[in-house]
């Protein structure tokens, strides 16, 4: 049966409708709009969905709605503006990463969050961090590149 929840996306607030074990991607996506995070697999393995709440690196396509509660949640679209950009998005056009660019929003969500925590870290920290997240493309190595450059920027 649905129920009515209140998320706050990206410090705006959203009344939404829905049955309380929708995942949140689905809530995000669907109903409002947020279209950053993708549906890859579905099953919490590829990291395509992933979005911040509070600070932490999520995969919403296996969180339910109902689990947020007053956490805030911050998509791929919060991360930076286009005039104002977060230094993994620009390191990601400087070295010209995307192939298809689906999988982006899982990486830079995950090495995002990842680089709050780590101002330096080596290409194994990085690595380790990004080990679950999936490129069916091969960017790998531009993205290890990438990630880099950002660490640097924002060191
Ligand atoms: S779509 Fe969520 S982890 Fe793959
Ligand atoms: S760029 Fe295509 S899946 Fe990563």
């Amino acid at each position: 049966m649905s129920q009515k929840f209140t998320l706050n996306v990206n410090g705006a607030d959203h009344a939404v409708e829905a049955d309380p074990d929708t995942p949140l991607l689905y809530v995000l996506r669907d109903d409002l709009g947020y279209n950053n995070p993708h549906f890859g697999c579905g099953l919490g393995q590829c990291g395509a969905c992933t979005v911040h709440i509070d600070g932490k690196p999520v995969r919403s396509c296996v969180r339910p709605v109902s689990d947020v509660g007053n956490q805030k949640v911050v998509t791929l679209a919060g991360l930076g503006t286009p005039a104002k950009p977060h230094p993994l998005q620009t390191a990601y056009v400087q070295e010209q990463v995307p192939q298809c660019a689906y999988c982006i929003n899982g990486w830079i969500m995950t090495a995002a969050a990842f680089l709050r925590d780590n101002k330096k870290p080596n290409d194994e920290q990085i690595r380790d961090a990004l080990a679950n997240v999936k490129c069916r493309c091969g960017t790998h190595m531009a993205i290890l590149r990438a990630v880099k450059r950002a660490a640097t920027m924002m060191g």
